[in-house]
């Protein structure tokens, strides 16, 4: 047989977390979002940017054919899994709002802080004053605070901008970030994040500005894949939304949703009635929601990150979804108001205790399952032959130690697109 050429060998790992089905396509529902397909001491090869091969290492080193230039990384002792997949992230922004995070903690809540003027809108302020190269900046520093806990994709949204212009200016800033950054960005339009001041009361005036301006202008542009939006009380209705999406359907955009966070407002209805690849928060969806994802083929995006840092008593219900044979995913929600974290694995602790979810169903929904939540299911998300060498190394024996390190950044290597980052 012929022998496979690599020009990357990670071998010898004590788990090789492969996430990888033979003949298994699609994410990982229910119970098998527990199956890990651990191999141990397991070896992956690369050759260029592709995965060629993964298996033992013994047999794996039978199978392979060095190439002149072979980089060889004994992972001994070591953790080896798919790069994570922050399948939800608002990066881009100026500004923080850490005097927000204490008005909550003396007993505000996020709905009365963004009535009276802050929330999103104070992060709009400072967005629309910043130059696009500081936004940038502050992107690319994100982005670099991401990869060094693990992350190779993410899902990028706007929202901050809330005019046609600056909103051009976050997605064309997402797009450069994709293009300059090592982490990969699928950038999201998200100008139904809140209703601008200039546009006060007047919700369907803005409305319209979104689907009569907006969407025209960023699909002809080509600067984002999705369009999402916040469907929530004193937001955009559901009338609203599905005006927003329906647009955003007929200009050939993917559809997410911003779903039944802090009220259920049908959210999970209305994405399964698009058929929209997620919907996420979810932490107020009904049961006959549930059921309706199930059938549409939505994926539920969790954001435990936002549910802790908001205090908010109602926790998407993680345990009855996997139930019902969901594939959940779960991401950071990274953004200056209602969850300033970067590190995916925090999210992965968050979502542990807060949703009672496994480490291994934590982990299978941080890669595969937030990579189809993106779209992006069938080239990365697993340690799959034929999908894109994003691969991390971490101190740790166990993948259970991720989520329980709480805090702690274990990740020792990242290869992004089969060569090593700097992190
Ligand atoms: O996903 N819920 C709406 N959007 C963000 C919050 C953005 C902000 O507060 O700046 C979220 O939690
Ligand atoms: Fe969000």
């Amino acid at each position: 047989m012929d022998k496979i050429p690599a020009t990357l060998i990670i071998k010898n790992a004590r788990q090789l977390v492969t996430l990888h089905g033979p003949g298994h396509i699609g994410p990982r529902g229910g119970a098998a979002m527990s199956d890990l397909a651990i191999i141990q001491n397991g070896a992956v090869a690369v050759r260029g940017s592709r995965i060629v091969a993964i298996g033992q290492t013994a047999s794996l080193m039978r199978t392979v054919k060095a190439s002149r230039h072979i980089r060889i990384i004994d992972a001994s002792g070591l953790l080896v899994s798919p790069g994570l997949v922050d399948c939800h992230t608002h990066p881009v922004f100026a500004g923080n709002r850490a005097t927000e995070f204490e008005m909550r903690i003396m007993g505000k809540t996020y709905l009365e802080i963004a009535h009276a003027g802050g929330g999103i809108k104070a992060t709009v302020r400072a967005t629309r004053r910043a130059s696009e190269n500081t936004l940038f900046q502050n992107g690319r520093q994100v982005l670099d605070e991401m990869l060094r806990w693990g992350v190779t994709t993410i899902e990028g949204k706007s929202g901050y901008g809330l005019s046609l212009n600056d909103e051009l200016k976050m997605l064309r800033v997402l797009n450069r970030l994709n293009r300059e950054h090592r982490i990969d960005v699928v950038p999201t339009f998200l100008g139904a994040h809140e209703i601008p001041d200039e546009y006060k009361n007047k919700a369907d005036k803005y409305v319209g500005l979104v689907c009569g301006e907006m969407i025209p202008a960023v699909t002809k542009a080509g600067l984002a894949e999705f369009c999402d939006v916040f469907c929530e009380q004193g937001v955009f209705s559901l009338k609203q939304a599905r005006l927003v999406l329906q647009t955003a359907q007929a200009f050939g955009m993917k559809l997410k949703i911003h779903a039944d966070q802090i009220h259920p407002t049908g959210g999970a209805e209305l994405a399964a009635e698009f058929r929209a690849v997620s919907a996420d928060h979810l932490d107020n969806v009904s049961n006959e929601g549930i059921k309706l994802l199930k059938k549409a083929g939505v994926v539920p995006v969790l954001l435990p990150g936002s549910v802790y840092l908001l205090g908010l008593k109602k926790k998407a219900p993680a345990r009855k979804m996997i139930r019902a044979g969901l594939p959940v995913a779960i991401a950071t929600d990274f953004n200056p108001g209602s969850s300033p974290i970067h590190a995916l694995p925090v999210a992965m602790s968050l979502a542990c205790v807060e949703f009672k979810m496994t480490a291994a169903e934590a982990l299978c929904a941080a890669t595969l399952n937030a990579a189809y939540a993106i779209s992006l299911g069938t080239r990365i998300g697993s340690l799959s032959p034929g999908k894109i060498a994003d691969i991390v190394i971490w101190n740790a024996e166990d993948y259970r130690e991720i989520p329980y390190w709480f805090g702690k950044n274990l990740v020792r290597q990242v290869i992004k697109n089969g060569r090593t980052a700097r992190l």
